[in-house]
């Protein structure tokens, strides 16, 4: 079960991102390391794994708990030629990639939670952060870091998180090779980054669709100071979602935290 520099090169040596690893037993954080190599010229593909993290980050400055031996911390350097503001696509596309990976273990109940957690029956299993480096010029990298819960139990996650988060091993009832699954992961990367390079947001959009969790329903999204709520309608080709408030009016929400609302849900779609 325990995964090396050695064995994570065999197994990724054949992919286009992830062919060059970089292992570390214990990091602060897999995202600072590969901004780090990334500002030092690093190429897209390079990754950073590491067994622990003692400062794993996770979105809105919260802490990722990292503990050593059971899941995979993970983060890859992308160079892709996009504008700015199409950086936040590639999170919508690694969460396209992760649903894809959990739902050959678990084909009911894989669900992504606008705009970057995929949920197994209800519960978050992977956290994603993308951190990104641009100029007018356009994107110089894009950091991306994925966190997977692999082997944990429920009595491994603090207090906090046991009602609200799960493992592969607690959906699934065994436990996993996590070489075999970041190979996996990789295998999926691969073939989404492919596809979002060549046809943007819009080639992933129905597979995205079908793992979407909130189409239907309403929300309450938060970012910074500001609160929308409404009923979401969809998604758009650009990755924005789409909520119709109390008014009928069409917002268009691109970040934030995204709250359920009461039962009172409509048929996705409608
Ligand atoms: C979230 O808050 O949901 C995002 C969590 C992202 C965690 C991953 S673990 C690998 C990479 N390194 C980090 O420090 N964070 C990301």
């Amino acid at each position: 079960m325990n995964y090396s520099e050695q064995t994570l090169k065999e197994r990724l040596a054949e992919k286009k991102i992830g062919s060059v690893v970089r292992y570390f037993q214990e990091i602060d954080s897999t995202n600072i390391m590969a901004y780090r190599l990334a500002l030092e010229g690093a190429p897209e593909g390079v990754i950073v794994v590491a067994d622990t993290q003692t400062k794993g980050r996770g979105r809105l400055s919260r802490a990722w708990y990292s503990p050593s031996g059971t899941n995979i911390y993970v983060s890859m350097i992308l160079r892709p030629r996009i504008e700015p503001a199409m950086a936040s696509q590639i999170t919508l596309m690694a969460g396209v990639a992760v649903a894809s990976l959990f739902s050959g273990y678990c084909p009911e109940g894989v669900s992504i939670k606008w705009p970057n957690d995929v949920l197994i029956r209800g519960k978050k299993a992977c956290g994603i952060l993308t951190e990104m480096k641009a100029s007018a010029a356009g994107v110089d990298f894009i950091i991306l870091g994925i966190g997977l819960n692999i082997n944990m139990n429920r009595e491994d996650f603090d207090l906090s998180l046991r009602d609200t988060a799960t493992s592969l091993r607690m959906e699934t009832g065994s436990m996993h090779d996590r070489l075999d699954v970041i190979s996996k992961l990789f295998d999926f990367i691969d073939k989404w980054y492919k596809v979002f390079l060549r046809a943007g947001f819009v080639g992933l959009r129905d597979t995205w669709m079908s793992h979407a969790d909130i189409l239907g329903k309403r929300i309450k999204v938060i970012f910074k100071d500001e609160i929308q709520t409404g009923m979401v309608t969809g998604i758009d080709n650009d990755g924005t979602i789409l909520i119709e408030g109390e008014n009928g009016v069409i917002q268009r929400v691109i970040a934030g935290d995204v709250h359920l609302l009461g039962e009172e849900n409509h048929a996705a779609g409608h």
